[in-house]
């Protein structure tokens, strides 16, 4: 049987992705009405992304035959500056959202879960990779973006993004 402290933790992680995704989609919203569609569909692909996130945390408690108890998501901040801006507070959400992983490896650990130990271990991955993106993405900005023509080419790179649904492996 699981914990209940852990399987709790876990129903607030699905929450936290679903808020992620809400977030993303706002961020998605600003960049196409401001014309800039390649960082729209970034946003948009990362906003899917973060619900597969969510899904794979509600399969598992479902496998792990314990309770979904879901909270109300939150309505995410609107008021973006810039681009800039917009990707500095996706590296603050995503080290906020880290913070919450690694809470939920530390705790499985102290509450002998290895199997939610295990689990979590895919999400420690992938957030160092969401950092590193939202990083790059602003070294990009802080050289280029001042100029139009600079970010009509950072806008037309992240237009490439595809999303690919996020499987757990
Ligand atoms: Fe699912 Fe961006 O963390």
């Amino acid at each position: 049987m699981i914990n209940e402290k852990v399987i709790s933790i876990l129903n607030e992680q699905i929450n936290k992705e679903f808020y992620s995704a809400y977030l993303y989609l706002a961020m998605s919203a600003y960049f196409d009405e401001m014309g800039l569609h390649g960082f729209a569909n970034w946003t948009k692909v990362q906003a899917q992304e973060e619900m597969d996130h969510g899904m794979i945390i509600f399969d598992y408690i479902i496998d792990r035959n314990a309770k979904i108890d879901f909270k109300s998501i939150n309505v995410p901040e609107t008021n973006f500056k810039s681009p800039l801006n917009v990707f500095e507070r996706i590296l603050e959400h995503e080290k906020y959202v880290t913070s919450s992983i690694d809470i939920i490896a530390n705790m499985s650990l102290d509450e002998c879960d290895l199997a939610t130990r295990n689990f979590i271990n895919w999400y420690i991955k992938e957030q160092v990779e969401e950092e590193s993106n939202a990083s790059d993405i602003i070294t990009k900005l802080k050289m280029f973006g001042d100029e139009k023509s600079s970010l009509y080419l950072i806008d037309k790179e992240l237009s490439k993004r595809e999303y690919k649904k996020h499987q757990y492996d």
